[in-house]
């Protein structure tokens, strides 16, 4: 759907590994110019070994919400084509460090840019009121037994800080009836979700993002979003229905690639379990 060709001006808006961009890279030749941005450095760390063989991909720490910016830095034209592969890599997930992954023990980070200055989890957790957690958890994870976890969070900080990824694991899965926990995932999964997207304000960044990504396409460019969770994929379906003029708007500036969102096949989840609830959405300026 992003057809990359040589020449033409792209950007990754989250580079992660660089596995996308590298495949991007190559496509576009060294006539072509990629922009590749993450807001981590760590993963722009690991992106730059990948990316080495290819001198036309420029590494940028930046949240692609500044789509101006970037697109200043691939010489001010509008893109060929842009793609975001929403969340987080699994580098990330698995550094136990970072505090993003309940099967690890960790601080309750969750901080995309380490250096970022707003709430970690950790804080969150100390410093909301209950009814403000249990909206979080409810908002943002979907969790349907958000009171009880929110309830539980402040019954144990009464008592202990929280201080760690294990501590909160086992909150939730305390708050939450044994006969109601998830078949398929871990019953911190949610709330987990839920922390990450507010620590980094995910939602804002995507919808800001959403708003403007056609001015920032050339006439006939192309953008794709992989989502991971029905909040991301239902703010890129209503935004891409809204630029494509089907929901009242001004006239059209994006046409759809896709009608339905393209999810991944079975043998793809069989071999890559992680993709299971990806969504991928895509569309094309129009002329
Ligand atoms: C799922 S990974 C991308 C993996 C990548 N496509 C690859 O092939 O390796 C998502 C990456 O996007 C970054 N990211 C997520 N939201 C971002 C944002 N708003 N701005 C910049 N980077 C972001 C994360 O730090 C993470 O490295």
């Amino acid at each position: 759907m992003l057809a990359p060709a040589p020449g033409e001006v792209f950007l990754d808006g989250t580079t992660g590994a660089g596995g996308h961009a590298a495949e991007i890279a190559a496509r576009i030749g060294a006539e072509g110019q990629l922009i590749c941005a993450d807001a981590d450095p760590a993963m722009l760390e690991v992106a730059a070994g990948r990316l080495s063989a290819f001198p036309w991909a420029r590494l940028v720490r930046s949240d692609f919400a500044e789509l101006p910016a970037l697109r200043e830095a691939a010489g001010g034209r509008g893109f060929d084509g842009i793609l975001l592969d929403l969340g987080i890599s699994s580098l990330q997930l698995e550094d136990p460090a970072r505090g993003f992954s309940f099967r690890e023990e960790g601080p309750l980070d969750m901080r995309r840019d380490p250096e970022g200055g707003g709430p970690t989890a950790g804080e969150i957790l100390r410093d909301a009121r209950e009814r403000e957690l249990a909206d979080l958890f409810y908002r943002f994870g979907e969790e349907r037994f958000s009171r009880r976890i929110a309830r539980a969070v402040v019954e144990r900080r009464r008592k202990a800080p929280i201080r760690t990824t294990a501590d909160l694991s086992g909150i939730v899965a305390g708050a939450i009836p044994r006969k109601a926990w998830p078949r398929d995932i871990h019953p911190a999964t949610r709330v987990f979700q839920a922390l990450r997207i507010a620590v980094n304000r995910e939602l804002d960044s995507l919808a800001s993002f959403l708003e403007s990504v056609p001015e920032h396409l050339s006439p006939g460019g192309r953008v794709a979003v992989i989502s991971f969770h029905s909040l991301e994929d239902r703010l890129v379906k209503t935004e891409f229905r809204r630029h494509a003029g089907r929901a009242g708007g001004g006239p059209a500036t994006l046409e759809l690639l896709t009608r339905k969102p393209v999810v991944p096949s079975e043998r793809e989840v069989g071999e890559n379990p992680r993709a299971r609830s990806a969504k991928l959405r895509a569309a094309r300026r129009t002329g």
